[in-house]
């Protein structure tokens, strides 16, 4: 399992087809019953799904629709500042609606005449090689809830937010949909754990909170940064480094709080020779050495 894999509430279903799902106790949906409910007819609805038909319309609440308004538009006007070029020209391209919260499966048909990858659901937590893996058949695997209510700047694991406005805005442009098709084909051809974990690692500090340097100025890249208001206004706080490799293999990184050190290309052509000599030159026996 990745260490993101702490990030996700798990989904039970027991012998009688029963799927529930386990929210610890910091969790803002904790003592909520209705949301609880809720969230477990959305990953019941998950586990159903059958590859290659679209994703199942879910029956998102008001409330989960003033949530997206909100934040969606609060992370469009976040991102004019902070956001890189390229991430900007994908989100022109997607578009994405910031009056209620669309179906993932409106989201993937408007990405799939880009760039060809479609987004399905997932359930809650997909195995680390299952998930990249689905990558080099250029699909995304995501969540299909949305953060609880009480709290809609904060979430303790990926939801629509984040897959949506982060990968889902990624995925519209032809630069980032080939990395990403990349790191499929990548983690298909290692065979050691060690191996992917190093390419989880890269995952983690380029793709999801990488940052590139612009006319002189810091950029976000990251989808995790990128789908995170208060991470969008906290990440010039970070320890900047250059993009190496070994040190992202090193670095230790938190999944539950920002992240003290972050890592910044040169360019975005930098970011796409970086990450594109990486994935194609690693291999199960340089990557014990690097790990
Ligand atoms: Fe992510």
């Amino acid at each position: 399992m990745f260490k993101e894999a702490t990030l996700y509430s798990p989904v039970i279903k027991n012998e009688q087809g029963r799927v529930s799902v386990i929210f610890a106790k910091g969790h803002p949906g904790y003592q909520d019953r209705p949301y609880q409910e809720h969230r477990a007819r959305i990953a019941k609805l998950a586990l159903g799904h059958k590859p290659g038909d679209p994703a199942p319309d879910i029956p998102y609440t008001e409330a989960e629709h003033e949530t997206w308004r909100m934040v969606s538009s609060e992370l469009a006007a976040k991102h004019r500042v902070h956001a890189c070029r390229d991430f900007l020209e994908a989100a022109a391209l997607i578009d994405l609606r910031h009056d209620r919260l669309p179906q993932l499966s409106e989201v993937s048909a408007g990405i799939k005449p880009l760039t060809g990858f479609t987004l399905g659901p997932a359930a809650g937590l997909v195995a680390q090689r299952d998930f990249y893996g689905s990558l080099a058949e250029r699909r995304f695997q995501a969540t299909q809830y949305i953060r609880h209510p009480s709290l809609p700047r904060f979430s303790p694991e990926p939801d629509m937010i984040h897959e949506v406005v982060g990968h889902g805005t990624h995925l519209s442009s032809k630069r980032w949909a080939t990395l990403y098709e990349l790191i499929g084909q990548t983690v298909r051809r290692l065979e050691s754990d060690e191996a992917v974990s190093l390419v989880s690692r890269v995952f983690w500090f380029t793709i999801e909170y990488g940052l590139v340097l612009e006319g002189g100025r810091t950029k976000v890249c990251g989808a995790s940064l990128l789908s995170s208001c208060g991470e969008l206004e906290y990440f010039l706080g970070a320890e900047i480094r250059p993009f190496d490799v070994a040190a992202m293999g090193r670095q230790k990184y938190l999944v539950e709080k920002y992240q003290p050190v972050l890592f910044r290309a040169e360019s975005f052509d930098h970011f796409e020779d970086f990450l594109s000599t990486f994935l194609t030159t690693v291999d199960d026996d340089s990557a014990l050495v690097a790990a």
